[in-house]
């Protein structure tokens, strides 16, 4: 494989694809990567993509994976198909990103995990929201014991999305809750054992099926308690919004996160407005994807044992809401 320039292939051409996009395109200005192709179920959604990222276009995900040209494929469907085009990669001795949430359920992630054992791909699960500075910035103050004992930890999500938008996506539990479990598990450096759950539509009324509002309590190893937070409900427009904020206040000292610290006043891809470090967490998971493909080495700072963790907790918050009970969480 030519290690500077990793050829990158896209598995799915939908609105997620736009942003990693431009990541291989930030990559590519300094010659560490390049889009070879794309490959969606609809052609001419593949074709108008392919068009606007300047790649050729793949009739089938095996040509796809059978082109030389490719050293590495982002899976970027919706998450019930991510298992079979992860494993059709890997087995075709690519390396892969997957989009969250990793896969459908526990034994889904457990077969991925062992596909990447059997094939030694490198299987990076896209758990965007915490490359960037200020996540870590907290892990570490938190890990070398700067901010004491975890007393508490909130990651609360509320952007809006429209009805349109939401039709196309699960409800905001299976859409968001991994990106919340991995930014807390990743900050507090502690993995949730129990939960009590509750979920609501609020502002999508003609698609009662799908809750648009989630509040979820977790207990944490050491007995600190998350309160996580997601909702497509309605923007949070007042001072100090809560869009995608992490808190950790520990007993001695707190961290902070927020996407409300870089606006730009014009739409985002579903947005209301362009949050800045929305586009930077998908750079910065590539070009973290790309180093490790690059030295053939590493792992990912929230793998896939995290991967596992998160849908484990998931689940049982699935659970609790069904049973009105808490939950305890325990992967084997
Ligand atoms: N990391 C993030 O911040 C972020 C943001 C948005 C979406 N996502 C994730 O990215 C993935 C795609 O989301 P999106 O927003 O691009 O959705 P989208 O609806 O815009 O696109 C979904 C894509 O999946 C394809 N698809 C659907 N069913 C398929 C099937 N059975 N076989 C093959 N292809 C199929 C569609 O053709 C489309 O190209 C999801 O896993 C989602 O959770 C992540």
């Amino acid at each position: 494989m030519n290690r500077k320039n990793i050829g990158v292939a896209f598995i799915g051409g939908g609105e997620v694809s736009i942003l990693h996009g431009r990541a291989i395109q930030l990559a590519a200005r300094r010659g560490d990567a390049r889009l070879v192709g794309l490959w969606n179920r609809t052609q001419s959604t593949a074709k108008r993509r392919a068009d606007e990222e300047g790649c050729r276009v793949y009739e089938t995900p095996v040509a796809l994976v059978s082109d030389p040209e490719v050293d590495a494929v982002f899976i970027l469907t919706n998450l019930e198909t991510h298992l079979e085009y992860a494993k059709l990669a890997m087995e075709a001795g690519k390396d892969v990103l997957v989009e969250k949430p990793l896969c459908a359920n526990t034994r889904e992630i457990r077969e991925m995990i062992s596909i990447a054992e059997r094939t030694g791909r490198i299987c990076f699960p896209g758990h965007n929201m915490i490359y960037e500075s200020g996540m870590a910035r907290t892990r570490r103050l938190m890990m070398d014991g700067h901010l004491g004992d975890l007393v508490s930890c909130y990651v609360l999500y509320n952007i809006y999305h429209s009805d349109e938008r939401a039709s196309t996506l699960p409800g905001v539990i299976r859409q968001l809750l991994t990106h919340n479990l991995y930014t807390l598990m990743y900050c507090t450096g502690q993995r949730p054992l129990e939960t009590v759950a509750m979920k609501a539509n609020r502002n999508h009324r003609g698609q009662p099926e799908k809750e648009d509002l989630a509040m979820v309590l977790y207990r944490m190893e050491s007995g600190g308690l998350a309160h996580l937070n997601v909702s497509f409900a309605a923007d949070d427009l007042s001072p100090a919004p809560w869009t995608y904020t992490m808190k950790l206040i520990g007993t001695a000292g707190c961290g902070h996160y927020t996407y409300q610290d870089w606006v730009e006043v014009k739409k985002g891809i579903s947005h209301s407005h362009t949050y800045t470090a929305y586009q930077d967490t998908i750079t910065n998971e590539v070009d973290a994807f790309l180093a490790i493909v690059r030295d053939g080495s590493g792992t990912p700072v929230s793998g896939l044992a995290d991967a596992l963790w998160a849908q484990t907790a998931l689940e049982a918050v699935e659970t609790s809401i069904a049973s009105g009970r808490r939950v305890p969480i325990t992967v084997d």
